[in-house]
């Protein structure tokens, strides 16, 4: 097991940063196994070390994952030089922690945004070869009919020749359906609608495999998974017929 620094550990954790944790050590606030260490550069396997920050028990997990309910007007990027990202929403503990979105919103597009800084699990959920669907409800300007489920079932041809995989739409109202995609194309739900002649007017991801935008968070919010939520993402069903009674 590797060992680490001991202001390194309570850094990763993201509750403070590592002179914050230099200052925590010194002051005897923290404890690791049940004793108050004497000094910040003592080494322990995050693994195992038991660390408390004034009695309450750290996780020292390096890897972090975020839900985000992506407001309208922000960013899916890490930084930019004049407009805000959805990095900027989070807490100075949770910038330090070298979180990234997985996969991208438009900036105009809504809902649910994981957040992480674990590659392999980014790869995972993005991946086509992973089949990870992913659900939007998407408003276009025009009526959906049948002939647009059959070319969705299909495999839609994009305008510039690009080939989809078959996705789901299930009509909700006359302009209104939720779509089912398993992979991530550049605009992609907007330019499939857009190769049935009908333009997305607004786009809200609901859910990345079994895993629900939490109704809870409010546009901007935003809260760590639980273990099971993680595995919820990829523990899918066909979630089209499976969408949770939305109406
Ligand atoms: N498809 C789009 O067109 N835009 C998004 O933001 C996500 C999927």
């Amino acid at each position: 097991m590797a060992l680490t620094r001991l202001d390194k550990l309570i850094a990763d954790s993201g509750v403070a940063s590592r002179s914050e944790a230099k200052a925590l050590i010194r002051s005897g606030r923290v404890t690791v196994n049940g004793r108050v260490p004497r000094l910040a550069e003592e080494k322990y396997a995050s693994e195992t070390a038991v660390i408390c920050i004034d009695g309450e028990q750290i996780s020292c997990s390096k890897n972090r994952y975020i839900m985000l309910h992506k407001p309208g007007g922000i960013l899916s990027a890490t930084e930019d030089s004049k407009q805000e990202t959805v990095i900027d929403l989070l807490s100075p503990q949770l910038q330090r922690q070298g979180l990234f979105p997985v996969g991208r919103l438009d900036k105009d597009t809504t809902g649910l945004l994981l957040l992480t800084n674990d590659g392999d699990f980014a790869h995972r959920v993005i991946s086509p070869k992973k089949r990870v669907p992913k659900l939007y409800r998407a408003a276009v300007d025009g009526v959906l009919d049948e002939a647009d489920v059959q070319a969705f079932s299909e495999g839609l041809t994009l305008g510039d020749g690009t080939q989809c995989m078959p996705a789901q739409l299930r009509i909700l109202r006359p302009s209104v359906g939720l779509v089912t995609v398993f992979e991530g194309k550049y605009h992609q739900v907007k330019r499939m609608f857009a190769s049935r002649g009908k333009h997305v007017t607004a786009l809200h991801r609901q859910r990345i495999g079994a895993l629900n935008l939490d109704e809870e968070l409010r546009p901007g919010d935003y809260r760590e998974l639980t273990e099971a939520e993680i595995a919820a993402v990829f523990a899918s069903e066909d979630i089209c017929e499976n969408d949770g009674n939305e109406k």
